[in-house]
């Protein structure tokens, strides 16, 4: 099988390594020669470089291709990919040739260049995840579409992706560009991770006065269990790591988090489907906060610094609540991609989904298949649940800041306890005569129900 590379960065190095490891023959394109040569030293000294052909002309790519084609491109998303597209169909691309556009690219640009380019060639869409480490060894790879061109290319993509229990972490996971809305929430469901386990670990730290390194082996014990994570893991690692002088590394860095936008585009998607992933969205904000300081507004944002209190942690609870919180940002991403799914006609299968984040991807997890019981296991779990609402308020009583924590611990709570959504439905009514619905399905207006005094209207 032979397929086409286009962009040569530190993911399509490593995925190109990975392709011919795998078997496949590579044209691999970069603009730059030196990357190109880069690549093919490190394939020599692989011993894999017969199957390898370095281009910097896409003409000469298109050319030493055989039809049907089958083109995947790495380049960082947005306008490059419009612009490597037209590139290509100036240099001689088919309608019957695939593009397969593999960076992390909004979904909605996928949808559009799908229609765009639909008399040119066939264009799908891919979402990998992984890193360098994954893409040279086993990426988790998120694809969708029912294009021509699949059927010659999947086979490959399922050895080429990592594999959980002998299963690929390859998947179709629906039609359209959805493999890329799946992407985009694998990114906002590892956002909330990620800054789940800091406050963790802010709480141990700052509400507890334990050391990073004490942290890392708290982390450490609880990754032995069915709690092992890629994102624990790492974290464990880093809060280990001190410099010669004993100095821990994570004292050396900035607080200000960057972002490379799938997270915000997860909660604007979110926001707009009406679908509510609080703990996402919160973990966007709370990247979002620790920039604030470089705002425009950081003068009516910045606050004097406060003390905060000590707190006693139990650490069995404390690992059931991160357990737990962390199933629900799981599944607020699930329901998310349902929503959008049901939304956009897509038909995305879940189990698919979940067979894609078993291994290879950034956010994999031993506690993966608690995950994929569903609603009914979740609600089974009574001890997690309290713990997480213990946890909660103990972490908040200290005066730090736990957004997705809380935001965690609201979204359970508002979905399993008495709601106040009718104040506010009256409230809207009151004012607006937007209208209200009564228990029995009737629509109405407060005034139909009571009559309401004139001095307070
Ligand atoms: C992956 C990662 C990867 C990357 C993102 C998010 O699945 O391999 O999600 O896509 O880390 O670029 O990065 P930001 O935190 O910069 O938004």
């Amino acid at each position: 099988m032979q397929v086409a590379l286009v962009g040569l960065g530190v993911m399509g190095k490593n995925l190109a390594l990975n392709l011919i490891e795998k078997g496949m023959t590579l044209v691999a394109y970069d603009k730059n020669p030196e990357v190109g040569a880069e690549l093919l030293s490190c394939a020599q000294s692989l011993g894999m470089a017969e199957r390898l052909h370095i281009v910097s002309d896409l003409g000469d790519m298109i050319r030493r291709l055989e039809t049907p084609r089958s083109i995947l491109l790495l380049v960082p998303a947005g306008e490059l990919v419009d612009k490597v597209c037209s590139d290509l169909v100036e240099a001689g691309v088919e309608k019957e040739d695939i593009i397969v556009d593999c960076g992390n690219s909004n979904y909605k640009d996928g949808i559009a260049r799908k229609l765009k380019y639909q008399n040119k060639f066939e264009f799908a869409t891919m979402g990998i995840s992984g890193g360098a480490e994954g893409a040279r060894h086993g990426p988790a790879m998120m694809a969708s579409g029912s294009e021509g061109g699949w059927e010659r290319i999947e086979p490959w993509f399922e050895k080429v992706a990592a594999s959980y229990n002998n299963e690929s972490c390859f998947a179709r996971v629906g039609q359209s560009a959805s493999g890329h809305f799946v992407k985009m929430v694998h990114n906002g469901i590892e956002y909330a991770l990620m800054q789940l386990i800091a406050e963790v670990y802010q709480l141990l730290r700052h509400g507890t006065g334990r050391s990073p390194k004490e942290v890392a082996e708290i982390f450490e014990s609880w990754s032995e269990g069915n709690l092992n994570s890629y994102l624990l893991a790492i974290s464990s690692h880093i809060l280990s790591l001190e410099t010669e002088q004993g100095e821990s590394l994570v004292d050396l860095i900035d607080n200000k988090v960057g972002a490379k936008g799938t997270g915000l585009w997860t909660a604007q998607n979110a926001l707009e489907l009406g679908i509510a992933v609080p703990s996402l969205v919160a973990a966007v904000q709370a990247r979002h906060l620790t920039n604030t300081i470089d705002t425009p507004a950081a003068k009516e944002m910045t606050y004097a610094a406060k003390s905060t209190e000590s707190v006693e942690v139990d650490l069995d609870e404390l690992k059931q609540a991160f357990y737990f919180a962390s199933l629900l940002c799981y599944r607020q991403g699930l329901a998310l991609i349902k929503g959008a799914s049901r939304a956009h006609q897509w038909k995305v299968d879940l189990n698919k989904t979940l067979q894609t984040w078993r291994a290879g991807c950034i956010i994999r997890a031993d506690y993966l298949d608690d995950v994929a019981q569903g609603v009914e296991f979740i609600d089974s779990l009574e001890e997690p649940a309290l713990a997480l609402r213990r946890t909660t308020g103990k972490a908040i009583a200290t005066g730090l800041s736990f957004p997705v924590l809380a935001a965690t611990q609201t979204y359970i709570a508002t979905l399993s306890t008495p709601s106040n959504g009718h104040l506010v439905q009256a409230q809207r009514d009151y004012f607006g005569e937007h209208g209200i619905k009564t228990h029995s399905g009737e629509t109405c207006h407060l005034t139909d129900l009571v009559e309401i005094d004139a001095k307070v209207r």
